[in-house]
């Protein structure tokens, strides 16, 4: 059986206080902190570095910070993110000139090590280093933004990714990011990803009663 994990993407979170936003989810059942990494060139947004993956870790958070890179090039912030205390550090495969050596500066430093695919990147990205990556990560909408719409031919691009990992052997995680919502989580699930990253549907349905509870929608998950 696959342990569903869920990964709030604090993208969607109140950046003013981010600390009390991450220890909100993990109380309301959040597995992972997806942490969206943009830097203004390989996407067109820009958010935050390492030292705030360093603030968490100094805050107190002690749940795995999924690291999703979304910067051009890659390798010196994989050496800092390392640094500030990532568990998991993804990267688009566009963004590295050596994708193997990529993938192995992340393993050698003790990190969980992925690809992320956008939704146009082919799979055959994995053809030659299923045997480096501890996690898959499908975009199911076009990186840069929150609040987007699920693209629904990511669920056979997931049945292929599942197929990969089966066929592998390995116990790689398949990660699905983007436009993650109640109702289409069961839907993503079944065609077979086992870790789902939610932003808006997350901290977008603050429960205003009581403004430090996520549970209602991570229970619903
Ligand atoms: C987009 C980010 C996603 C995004 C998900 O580039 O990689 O993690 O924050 O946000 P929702 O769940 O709102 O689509
Ligand atoms: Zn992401």
């Amino acid at each position: 059986t696959r342990d569903f994990l869920i990964a709030p993407s604090i993208l969607s979170a109140d950046f003013a206080r981010l600390g009390a936003e991450v220890d909100d989810v993990l109380a309301s059942g959040a597995d992972i902190v997806h942490f969206d990494v943009m830097d203004n060139h390989y996407v067109p947004n820009l958010t935050i570095g390492p030292m705030v993956c360093e603030a968490l870790r100094k805050h107190g958070v002690s749940a795995p910070i999924d690291a999703h890179l979304m910067v051009k090039p890659v390798d010196r912030l994989i050496g800092d993110f390392i640094d500030a205390g990532a568990s998991y550090i993804t990267f688009h495969p566009e963004a590295s000139d050596h994708i193997d050596r990529s993938l192995q500066l992340i393993r050698d430093a003790g990190c969980q090590a992925g690809l992320v695919f956008n939704p146009a990147t082919p799979l055959s990205f994995l053809d030659y280093v299923m045997d480096k990556v501890d996690m898959i990560l499908l975009m199911s909408v076009n990186p840069g933004f929150g609040g987007q719409s699920f693209l629904p031919g990511t669920l056979d691009k997931l049945r292929e990714a599942r197929r990969r990992i089966d066929a592998s052997g390995r116990s790689i995680r398949l990660e699905i990011d983007g436009g993650v919502k109640v109702d289409n989580i069961a839907e993503i699930a079944r065609a077979g990803a086992d870790t789902f990253v939610a932003g808006s549907a997350v901290f977008k349905a603050r429960n205003e009663a009581d403004p430090h509870r996520y549970d209602s929608v991570i229970r619903d998950f």
